[in-house]
């Protein structure tokens, strides 16, 4: 946040996931502009379309923009970023900024989910991932609320509703949705299926954070983490308490690309005032 070390200038993160692409726009240390679209066929499109909207949002154009950082599956193809960084790297840097004793971070997106330890200063310390399978991702639960014909967005509020939590034999998305059916077929309610499907979620994460080791404050990352149910199943589930957004939490790994292309200002800032000095 803002203080007298400030990096002053504009800096922009863009995070091209699997299924969305976000921007966040950073002036003089605080965030200014943000935008989320869905990521097209073209990463690169899609990229300068985000950038474009945060752009807009926060009132500036884009040469107004000291530097650019790209992170998500799409960050190859960013010609207009000065830099490329990991998306793990970006959400341990979004998260570290928004709250700054976060060592563990939970990132379920679009296609794959993490589990992060992260240093005080935002730096990765070890993470896991499943980007193997769709279970435990995103497209998983919008796979589910097409069974429960209900918007993605209401699902997580459904199974909050739920009065008992119905396990799920099997965390593969076909079975999943195979046994949702027969499940329904037989009377079960649906808000306790739904209890179920989340818990099941939980319990893949909880299998990464077996190796990863958790430690307070949690902070829940990536566009999943708008879903309450899904939030609620991983407290239960993992034992711990998740710090509230403060922030939309889709838009972390943007934020953290945006730190990043700060934090080359501040490097290049440095430098001239040193050629500065020394002449
Ligand atoms: N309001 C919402 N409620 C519940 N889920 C949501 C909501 N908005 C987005 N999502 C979920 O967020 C997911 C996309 O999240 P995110 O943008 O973090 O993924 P991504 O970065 O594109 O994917 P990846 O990191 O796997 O490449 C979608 O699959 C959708 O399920
Ligand atoms: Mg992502």
């Amino acid at each position: 946040m803002a203080s007298e070390n400030t990096v002053k200038g504009i800096y922009a993160g863009v995070d091209v996931g699997s299924l969305a692409t976000k921007s966040v726009i950073i002036r003089d240390g605080e965030i200014t502009g943000h935008a989320i679209i869905p990521s097209g066929h073209n990463s690169e499109e899609s990229g300068l379309t985000a950038l474009a909207q945060a752009l807009n949002n926060a009132g500036l154009e884009r040469s107004d923009v000291t530097h650019i950082v790209s992170t998500g599956y799409g960050r190859i193809t960013a010609s207009y970023a000065t830099k490329t960084v990991t998306e793990i790297t970006c959400h341990a840097k979004g998260a570290n900024y928004l709250f700054p004793n976060v060592r563990t971070i939970i990132d379920i997106g679009g296609q794959d989910c993490k589990a992060i330890r992260v240093d005080p200063d935002g730096t990765v310390a070890d993470f896991a991932m499943n980007d193997k399978c769709a279970a435990g991702t995103g497209r998983f639960l919008e796979v589910m609320a097409g069974v429960f014909k209900v918007p993605l967005a209401q699902l997580g509020e459904l199974a909050l509703e739920a009065e008992a939590i119905v396990p799920m034999s099997s965390t593969c998305t076909v079975f999943v949705e195979s046994e949702t059916i027969s499940l329904l077929a037989r009377g079960e309610k649906p808000k306790n299926i739904q209890a179920g499907i989340h818990h099941s979620i939980a319990l893949r994460i909880a299998g990464l954070f077996s190796r990863v080791g958790i430690r307070s404050d949690v902070y829940f990352s990536g566009g999943v983490a708008k879903n309450k149910g899904m939030r609620k199943a991983l407290e239960e589930v993992l034992k711990v308490t998740i710090v509230e957004p403060v922030f939309d939490p889709q838009l972390t790994g943007a934020l953290g690309a945006a730190v990043l292309a700060e934090g080359i200002g501040a490097k290049a800032q440095k430098r001239a005032l040193e050629a500065v000095s020394a002449q």
